[in-house]
């Protein structure tokens, strides 16, 4: 597995990626932050997939698609060494996947926060850490009680549970369906700011979602976990009708606008049926 497709040469200084917005496929930091080669996973006796080969380049951002009970998380769950592989080998940093590996930032797949809980927003994000950053008003003016984090929105949780992943300035974000049950607005600005921080911070981002549509602009390559197998392209390699009718075995309609804006349709219908096996061409896997 290579990472060919990524390889446009990097701005010269950190200075220069701040001044300027970053484009899919260019990144400063070097190096690969996981490798998996012949990679299997499952539970107990079962196989959810197998024969993954692939890696993630530092400061790369991979969108993860799949539909539901593929094993999306089940792979978060391995880079963060919560679940031995099946077969082959996972590498995080170079090194097998540790538990608490302070490298790593991870908001989980989740439900709103409980509306009763108690710990305010501001002691979520941590000691020192701003929330206006993250788009979350956490104000502290006199009198004001502080803001129950249960109470805030679903998009406000969301920049929340970002800021507490980035809190140790992590290599690596791993997100796990973080546009789940937001609106259209709220999921650009949450895409528009993860690829924001990492432009400022440079950690790699593994996203998990089931609708590509507002990370197209800000992805570099595109991870499908379907049918038991694992595939990697670049999205211009893989996200077309074709390839994704036949990955999804439903009809998948890739549009391209008047002002060159690339919408996936059909998918979101689509993601809870698990499938039989499919490759993409163009695609490395
Ligand atoms: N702890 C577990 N023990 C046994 N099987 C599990 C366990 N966790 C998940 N599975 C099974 O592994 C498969 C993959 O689950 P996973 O959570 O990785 O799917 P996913 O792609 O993230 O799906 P979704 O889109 O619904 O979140 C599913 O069939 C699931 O039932
Ligand atoms: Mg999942």
């Amino acid at each position: 597995m290579t990472t060919a497709g990524l390889s446009q040469p990097p701005p010269s200084t950190a200075e220069a990626s701040a001044q300027q917005p970053r484009r899919p496929g260019q990144h400063l930091a070097e190096g690969t932050v996981i490798e998996a080669s012949g990679l299997a996973s499952g539970y107990g006796s079962g196989t959810i997939w197998s024969g993954a080969d692939f890696s993630v380049d530092a400061g790369e951002f991979l969108t993860v698609l799949g539909p539901n009970g593929a094993g999306k998380s089940t792979l978060l769950r391995m880079v963060l060494g919560l679940l031995a592989p099946a077969g082959g080998t996972l590498r995080v940093f170079g090194a097998p996947p540790e538990r608490g590996n302070p490298g790593i930032g991870y908001v989980p797949q989740r439900r709103a926060l409980d509306p009763d809980l108690s710990i305010s927003a501001e002691d979520i994000v941590g000691l020192g850490v701003d929330g206006h950053r993250w788009g979350v008003r956490l104000s502290r003016r006199a009198g004001r009680q502080r803001q129950q984090a249960g109470r805030l929105s679903g998009g406000e949780q969301q920049r929340l549970q970002l800021a507490q992943a980035l809190v140790t300035h992590p290599r690596l974000l791993l997100l796990d369906e973080p546009l789940a049950s937001l609106d259209l607005r709220s999921q650009q600005e949450v895409s528009q700011l993860v690829a924001d921080l990492r432009a400022e911070e440079d950690f790699a981002v593994v996203l998990v979602t089931h609708d590509i549509n507002p990370l197209l602009p800000v992805t570099d390559r595109v991870m499908y976990i379907a049918g038991g197998s694992v595939s990697v392209g670049t999205p211009d390699e893989v996200i077309t009708s074709e390839n994704l009718s036949r990955l999804y075995q439903a009809e998948v309609e890739v549009i391209t606008d008047s002002r060159g804006r690339v919408f996936v349709v059909g998918l979101e219908a689509e993601a809870a049926h698990p499938h039989s096996p499919a490759t993409v061409p163009g695609a490395q896997s």
